[in-house]
């Protein structure tokens, strides 16, 4: 039995959906460790951010999956919190907030996956080291939110290390990505000598103080600002006269330029002090969206309440080469989910089990029995399931493409031998229906060696790999020198194959892209043919 619309819209109020993102080692795993201390699902941080001897393993998660009965797993942590007057406040019995933290693969595995998670989440937080300000994986990733129109959260972390001025970074986050941060909160105490939060919204400070090896919660204290300024002296003084001056400039955080990703609320923490987590926490439950409905092909919008629909966002195939097991993840979009319920896979309109759908969570298989808006739940056996694919119960619907990303890696493959071919082409078809890489053709090319576009060079191995693995097909991938894709069309295909340095191609999908070497090139070109159509490639459905 599925629950009341009224059920639902309870569940999706109190959700929150988000992703991280960071350049490594900014500290997303020690930030991630630190929001699960704050939302008590660990006693003790240390597992990922404690220093020789308590180091960081999955097993430390699985065991806390068991020992708590909660969802983890490398693609989603899920976890309650409920908003206390300070960090070391007992909870008590309030209904919790049901945070959903959507992990961005990061590191080497950098591709397009990373960009589709981004269209699972409802908010981002963009974390940032202090003393290395805006990063390059940052901006990729920020420019993805952009995009989508994903409201961004700041966070300056590190800050009990030296590090920038914080008007410095405001300045250089404003100036380089046009992002207008609005701290909601300034740090009391410069980079390196982190005391506390001036909040300056109610004008208070939060002091914090440190526990052993950063383990525990930090405890907090919260003072006015007459005790404040006797106990802190110039530190607060400067604080004060810091968030005028950000009133003064107009960068006093407003609602509805943060939902329409104009400005950004930033706070100042030390994940590894466990200092400004439980601001940040607040601010996603306080500010960020809750799961919304989403619009289909036709244009009309699928509500959270109406009857249950999920976007698939993404497909991780078992590397074991001696089953095919693939396991695809969707996003909740509306309505109860219910572990078992036969649903509908809207691009081939089959039936679909979800019988074992929890297996992804880990050990503990019976942890989700049911899933609202917003959250996201692994399907196992998913062979039919593809990146933004819907399924869904009762009346029909289909949810645009997620689309392809612009690809900055080129490269031809073919198959070694040749009386290999038709495995090639089936693996080829195989592998890009999953979403692993953009395959582009063209006449001059054949078919026999198709040019692969990625975003990142690692979606490369992971398809000679597959192609051996799985299809027993030796390859050979020779990388090409383009580092630019642009959509063009019919008419002005004819003149940029005339041109040095460029090649057109199709893609599966339909669409023309022109393949610059770098961007001197395409710039040159542009001037020297400003007719020509060259439109870039965002991050979205094109
Ligand atoms: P990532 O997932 O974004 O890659 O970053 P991760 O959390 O692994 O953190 C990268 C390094 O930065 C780690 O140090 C971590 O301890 C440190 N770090 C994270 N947050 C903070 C912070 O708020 N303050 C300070 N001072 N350091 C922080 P490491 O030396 O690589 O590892 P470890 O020896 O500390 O475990």
């Amino acid at each position: 039995m599925s629950s009341s619309p009224d059920t639902v819209a309870r569940e999706v109020r109190r959700r929150r959906t988000f992703a991280i993102i960071s350049h490594p080692d900014a500290g997303k795993s020690t930030m991630t460790e630190a929001l699960a201390l704050h939302a008590r699902m660990i006693s003790e941080a240390g597992a990922v951010h404690g220093k020789a001897g308590r180091k960081a393993t999955v097993s430390d998660w699985m065991e806390m999956e068991k020992a708590r009965g909660i969802s983890v797993s490398s693609t989603a942590l899920q976890f309650n919190y409920t908003p206390t007057g300070l960090a070391n406040d007992d909870p008590g019995d309030v209904e919790p907030h049901v945070i959903n933290l959507v992990d961005t693969p990061g590191h080497a595995d950098f591709s397009e996956d990373t960009y589709r998670v981004l269209t699972a989440v409802d908010a981002a937080v963009m974390l940032i080291d202090a003393a290395k300000g805006l990063e390059p994986q940052t901006l990729k990733l920020f420019q993805v939110c952009r995009h989508r129109g994903i409201p961004v959260i700041t966070v300056v972390n590190k800050w009990d290390r030296p590090g920038q001025a914080p008007l410095e970074l405001i300045d250089e986050i404003s100036e380089r990505i046009g992002l207008t941060p609005t701290p909601l909160y300034v740090p009391v105490g410069i980079a390196g000598d982190f005391r506390g939060l001036y909040d300056r919204r109610s004008g208070s400070y939060v002091k914090f103080s440190r526990t052993a090896g950063g383990a525990k919660i930090a405890p907090e204290e919260l003072l006015d600002a007459g005790a404040a300024a006797g106990i802190e002296g110039d530190a607060w003084t400067a604080a004060v006269e810091e968030s005028e001056l950000l009133s003064e400039m107009g960068q006093d955080h407003d609602q509805e330029l943060f939902l329409a990703g104009e400005t950004s609320p930033m706070i100042f923490t030390s994940a590894m002090l466990n200092f400004g987590v439980r601001q940040l926490l607040e601010a996603l439950v306080e500010l960020a969206p809750p799961p919304a409905g989403r619009e289909d092909v036709d244009g009309n919008v699928r509500d959270v309440t109406d009857p249950f629909s999920a976007v698939v966002f993404k497909v991780q195939a078992g590397m074991d080469s001696s089953h095919r097991d693939r396991l695809a993840y969707m996003r909740i979009v509306s309505g109860e989910f219910e572990r078992g319920m036969v649903v509908t896979h809207a691009q081939t309109g089959r039936p679909f089990a979800t019988k074992y759908a929890q297996a992804v969570f880990g050990r503990d298989r019976s942890t989700v029995d049911t899933a609202y808006p917003g959250d996201v739940v692994g399907l196992v056996n998913a062979t039919a399931l593809a990146p933004g694919d819907t399924l869904f119960d009762g009346p029909r619907v289909e949810f645009p493409p997620i689309g392809s990303f612009a690809p900055e890696h080129f490269a031809t493959l073919r198959a070694r031998t040749a009386g290999k071919y038709k495995q090639f082409r089936k693996a080829m078809d195989q592998l890009e229906s999953e979403g692993v890489v953009q395959v582009l053709r063209n006449d001059t090319r054949g078919d026999a060696s198709p040019v692969l576009a990625a975003v990142g060079p690692m979606q490369f191995e992971v398809v000679t790999a597959r192609m051996l693995a799985e299809f027993t097909v030796e390859t050979d991938l020779e990388p090409l020198g383009y580092s630019l894709a642009r959509r063009t069309d019919d008419v002005s295909s004819a003149e940029l194959d005339r041109q040095r340095g460029v090649e057109v191609f199709t893609r599966t999908d339909g669409a023309l892209l022109a393949l610059f070497s770098d961007k001197w090139r395409l710039q040159f070109i542009e001037k020297e043919h400003p007719d020509l159509t060259l439109e870039p490639l965002v991050a979205a459905a094109d």
